[in-house]
């Protein structure tokens, strides 16, 4: 059954929470942004911000920042939702990524938090190549990345944003645990070449090891912070991923699109 909860969008201007904004508005839905810059500030590391945030949310998409998979977010995150369960949120909503063990204290404690929940658990995002963290080294003509030649299911966050905004709005999706793929295997070769085609910008990928790098990182990021990188891919990307699964199409009756529809989508960015 559809209905429109008031509804708090956190990380709601990044990659996922941007689509999910655009998807409720539309259907009418009562929808606040929060995030650090957001009028509604909200900072996952400053927890004075979270229950002026929450307001009256009655469904809340959660996105944690840096990434589920960290040490710490377990606790932050299940701290958060059971205030908004507290709060009177009904519906709960988490991004996590699939296939990493380490996202799942984050995710059981969202499901304990005494709410309904959907668990979204997401392949690699193709815009990562765009609006992510690869677009420096695609924009480059060279993308050095640690994925030698693993082939990964690169999803649409178009897709993942039609699930999410799906989960928050129509009680079916309650309980659910949906892993997401897009509907083929292509290496980080195979998608730059396909990159290259729409945009006709020539890049390369140049596959390196863990540890360059992390010494490519160094200049930008904190030891910590490229050293947790450099591990999470290195597991991210040992082949396990390397399999399809039917996520967008339980959630949604409908086929998850291709790589190269969102790299024509996307072709403005690299030209
Ligand atoms: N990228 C992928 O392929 C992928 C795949 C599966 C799962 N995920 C998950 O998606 C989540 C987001 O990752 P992403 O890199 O894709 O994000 P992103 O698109 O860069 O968006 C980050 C969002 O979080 C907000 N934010 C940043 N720091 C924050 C803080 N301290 N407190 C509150 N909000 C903060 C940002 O807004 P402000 O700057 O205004 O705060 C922005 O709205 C992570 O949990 C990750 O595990 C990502």
């Amino acid at each position: 059954m559809r209905n429109q909860l008031e509804t708090l969008l956190i990380g709601g201007s990044g990659k996922t929470g941007r689509r999910v904004e655009t998807r409720l508005r539309a259907k009418g839905v009562p929808v606040r942004v929060a995030s650090r810059s957001a009028a509604n500030r909200f900072d996952w590391n400053d927890e004075s911000t979270w229950e002026p945030a929450l307001g009256g949310a009655r469904a809340v998409y959660i996105t944690f920042y840096p990434d589920l998979a960290v040490p710490w977010a377990a606790e932050r995150v299940g701290k958060l939702a059971r205030l908004a369960a507290a709060r009177g949120a009904e519906r709960l909503v988490l991004l996590s990524g699939r296939g990493e063990h380490q996202v799942w204290p984050a995710e059981r404690a969202v499901r304990e938090a005494g709410a309904a929940f959907t668990i979204v658990r997401s392949a690699f995002f193709c815009q990562n190549f765009s609006e992510g963290a690869l677009v420096d080294g695609v924009l480059h003509g060279e993308l050095a990345f640690p994925a030698g030649e693993v082939r990964e299911p690169f999803v649409d966050a178009e897709d993942v944003a039609d699930v999410v905004a799906a989960a928050l709005t129509d009680e079916r999706h309650a309980g659910q645990i949906y892993d997401l793929t897009g509907p083929e295997l292509l290496s980080f070769h195979d998608a730059v070449v396909e990159i290259s085609r729409v945009s006709g910008r020539s890049v390369r990928y140049v596959p390196v090891s863990g540890a360059a790098y992390g010494e490519l990182l160094a200049p930008f990021l904190p030891a910590e912070e490229a050293s947790f990188l450099v591990d999470l891919f290195g597991m991210l990307l040992d082949g396990h991923n390397s399999l399809l699964t039917d996520g967008v199409e339980r959630a949604l009756g409908r086929k998850p699109r291709d790589f190269a529809s969102y790299a024509r989508d996307a072709a403005s960015v690299w030209r």
